[in-house]
């Protein structure tokens, strides 16, 4: 079923995100290191249910697709990826990705998008992949720019998140950015 796509690496799962992963995803969205860059740190588990209902129906509703990153070894869910904010009449998305702090510097995010990355320009048909990272986020701009995306501009207090009006930097992929580093 098209809302069921999974991925897969060497190491991990692109799967679903199941009513058993809510903990562990409350966890994580909870954690204000892990969240001091992201749009909001969640108190309660209802408001990780509330976000986990709308990252399911983007598929439904052609937006995009948010997976939960599963180790295939533990079978621990690690963090969530994917992309949003599709707009097919530009072919182009937005990516975001979170992982639990003990997961990072591990090289996992590099794995994982070197998947996710191929499907959307070769299944979905995508020519640009953007992302917008906080300023100061420097492990998410290291992580994107390691993976070939280019910095583009600084949109100024773009966004109002974490009770402060926060600069994004805008990043993207080209198709054929893509395609030269093969
Ligand atoms: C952004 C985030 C996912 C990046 O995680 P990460 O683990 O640093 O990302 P990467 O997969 O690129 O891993 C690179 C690190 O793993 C290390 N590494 C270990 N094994 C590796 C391997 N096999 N391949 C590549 N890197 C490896 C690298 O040396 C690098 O560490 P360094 O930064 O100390 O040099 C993580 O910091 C996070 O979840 N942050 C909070 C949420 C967030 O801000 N999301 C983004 C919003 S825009």
């Amino acid at each position: 079923m098209y809302g069921l796509l999974e991925l897969e690496t060497d190491r991990f799962t692109l799967r679903k995100i199941e009513d058993g992963d809510l903990e562990t995803l409350h966890s994580y969205w909870s954690d204000e290191v892990v969240t001091e860059y992201m749009n909001a740190t969640f108190k309660s588990i209802e408001e990780t249910q509330q976000m986990v209902e709308l990252l399911n129906i983007l598929p439904e509703i052609g937006e995009g697709r948010r997976w939960a990153i599963v180790d295939k070894r533990s079978g621990s869910v690690l963090g969530t990826c994917g992309y949003h904010n599709m707009k097919a009449e530009h072919r182009r998305a937005e990516i975001g990705f979170e992982l639990g702090r003990e997961y990072w510097g591990r090289g996992i995010m590099q794995e994982v998008m070197n998947i996710v990355i191929p499907h959307c320009f070769e299944d979905l048909g995508l020519n640009r992949i953007e992302a917008f990272v906080t300023v100061g986020n420097y492990r998410s701009l290291k992580a994107l720019e390691k993976l070939g995306f280019k910095q583009e501009g600084v949109l100024r207090e773009y966004e109002f998140t974490q009770g402060n009006f926060r600069d994004q930097v805008v990043l993207a992929i080209l198709r054929s950015d893509w395609g030269n580093q093969i």
